[in-house]
């Protein structure tokens, strides 16, 4: 080899090599010192925010709990979530100083706080709550990253996280939106004894999704193209197994997990395992606790449980993954076993009442239309589309059966209605309304699980057919369980064991 080619070899391989080297220490040093001058701002930051807030007193008597949520103001489930836990915070700890970490810079505090007031009831003080506003959440929505999303949007939340950082190290920082990768950034920045928990609504990533793939059957995230090409699949595979890898090491960064279901929490705890004992992994998270969260049924336990009509509603936003084609397959085999239910007496009616979000809901909705004459039970069928909450929940006061077709649905919130309503329960056989919701009370029954159009339909009959006192009994029981195991109450009681858990480790670390 002549001594010019051996050079430029040399040359070819160890230059990239050294930039690369040096890249890196650039970024772990920008880092370090990044993290250095958010410490060093620490306490004057936290001055302020008391003295913006108007408490007297020293920083070091109060605990800052940063909880980062970046859609605060979006009134959904997972801020109720949120909401209920800093008014507990409030409530039970008044040293405690509720720093949340929002995107949402168009609201004042006044705004939200009113809005937490008007959508959920809960009130909220404002001389313990400080909003941390973040400007870079469009790194987080779906439109930035129109290829490799799940990727994209988590490094997104990492500069979101770090924007967090810059506003204020707290003192324990809790994630309720489900953002896992900024919990390296916290590592990274944050004293080292800043204890991490997080509240899990459903994993980034789960296995049923790789599954998905691997069986290469079209759903929701994977587009038919992608399961027909052997290629794409595999190459999407392995983006997925790679991701999902990246997302559980985040996992295991931090302390304490809640998981809002048991769905969620066997997904979570499966993840954790794949990456436990590398070196970024806390050593004290094994397993994720079960804190359901709180359920808004106010106003459905008041309802009349006997003199029901012959109704069964079901309750469902008209998207594709609620299956309510099998509602309509389900009713027409009801009807072929009982032809005295069509009218009379008798006559039993499926009534499907959900939202239409937009022209594809639409026209789902049209077809479903066609689709109950095609099957000759469109008179015993009747859609409500869009209705004001006043009409669902005179449906919900009237009705019989609550029906509810979905598969692997995480939750349901709907099933919890149902049965706080006093309605009985007909659900699919799997997830939330098989582990979580329709469980037995005292060893005995709520409702009826099925698994296609044909089992449905015998449940449905079964329900139908319960005697009026064993159909009571079975309202009473529901309605107990909705009330005792999804109530504020029980969250809260939760959600403060997994809190002394973290404060514990806080005084523990320092
Ligand atoms: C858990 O969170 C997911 C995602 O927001 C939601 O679909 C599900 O209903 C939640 N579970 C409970 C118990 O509310
Ligand atoms: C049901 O469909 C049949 C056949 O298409 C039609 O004759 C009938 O008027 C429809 N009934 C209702 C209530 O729409």
């Amino acid at each position: 080899m002549s001594g010019q080619l051996r050079e430029a070899i040399i040359l070819a391989v160890l230059v990239p090599d050294l930039f690369a080297v040096l890249v890196l220490f650039a970024f772990v040093s920008g880092v370090y010192a990044a993290g250095l001058k958010c410490r060093l701002q620490t306490d004057d930051k936290r001055r302020a925010i008391l003295k913006e807030l108007g408490i007297l007193g020293a920083i070091t008597d109060k605990t800052f709990v940063g909880l980062f949520h970046p859609y605060c103001n979006a009134g959904g489930g997972g801020e109720r979530v949120l909401w209920a836990a800093v008014e507990h915070f409030q409530k039970t700890a008044p040293n405690i100083v509720s720093v949340v970490y929002t995107g949402d810079t168009d609201a004042s505090k006044e705004d939200i706080v009113d809005k937490v007031k008007a959508r959920f009831g809960i009130s909220l003080r404002s001389d313990t709550l400080h909003l941390a506003y973040l400007k870079s959440r469009h790194l987080v929505e779906d439109k930035a990253w129109p290829r490799f999303t799940l990727l994209g949007q988590s490094l997104g939340s990492m500069v979101l996280g770090y924007e967090a950082m810059k506003q204020l190290i707290p003192d324990v920082y809790i994630d309720t939106m489900g953002y896992a990768f900024t919990f390296h950034v916290v590592r990274a920045i944050a004293p080292s004894s800043t204890p991490i928990g997080a509240y899990v609504h459903y994993p980034t990533i789960s296995t049923d999704m790789l599954n998905r793939v691997r069986d290469r059957k079209a759903g929701h995230t994977n587009t038919g193209g992608v399961a027909r090409s052997s290629l794409l699949s595999s190459g999407k595979l392995l983006y997925y197994h790679i991701f999902a890898w990246l997302y559980s090491a985040s996992l295991n960064r931090a302390d304490v997990l809640m998981a809002n279901s048991t769905w969620t929490k066997s997904h979570v705890d499966s993840l954790l395992k794949s990456s436990q004992n590398t070196p970024f992994s806390s050593t004290l998270v094994k397993t994720a606790k079960i804190v359901y969260p709180p359920c808004d049924t106010h106003g459905l336990e008041n309802f009349l449980l006997e003199g029901r009509q012959r109704v069964i509603m079901s309750l469902a936003q008209f998207r594709p993954e609620k299956e309510h084609a099998t509602q309509l397959y389900a009713m027409r085999d009801l009807l072929e076993m009982n032809p005295e239910y069509r009218n009379g007496a008798n006559e039993v009616k499926l009534v499907l009442l959900g939202s239409s979000r937009n022209d594809e809901d639409a026209a789902r909705v049209e077809s479903l239309r066609q689709l109950a004459k095609k099957l000759g039970v469109n008179e015993s069928v009747e859609f409500v589309v869009n209705a004001p909450w006043k009409e669902v929940q005179g449906w919900l006061s009237r009705s019989s059966i609550g029906f509810s077709t979905m598969i692997d649905e995480h939750f349901g919130i709907n099933v919890v209605e149902f049965l706080a309503a006093g309605l009985i329960p007909v659900v699919h056989a799997s997830a939330g309304p098989f582990l979580d919701i329709v469980v037995p009370y005292q060893g005995q029954p709520t409702g009826f699980h099925a698994k296609d159009a044909s089992e449905f339909a015998r449940k449905l009959d079964e329900a139908l057919m319960l005697s009026p006192s064993s159909q009571l009994s079975m309202r009473k029981r529901g309605r107990a369980l909705a009330s005792e195991k999804f109530s504020t109450e029980q969250f809260v009681k939760g959600w403060d064991e997994s809190w002394r858990e973290l404060d514990a480790l806080r005084s523990r670390r320092r």
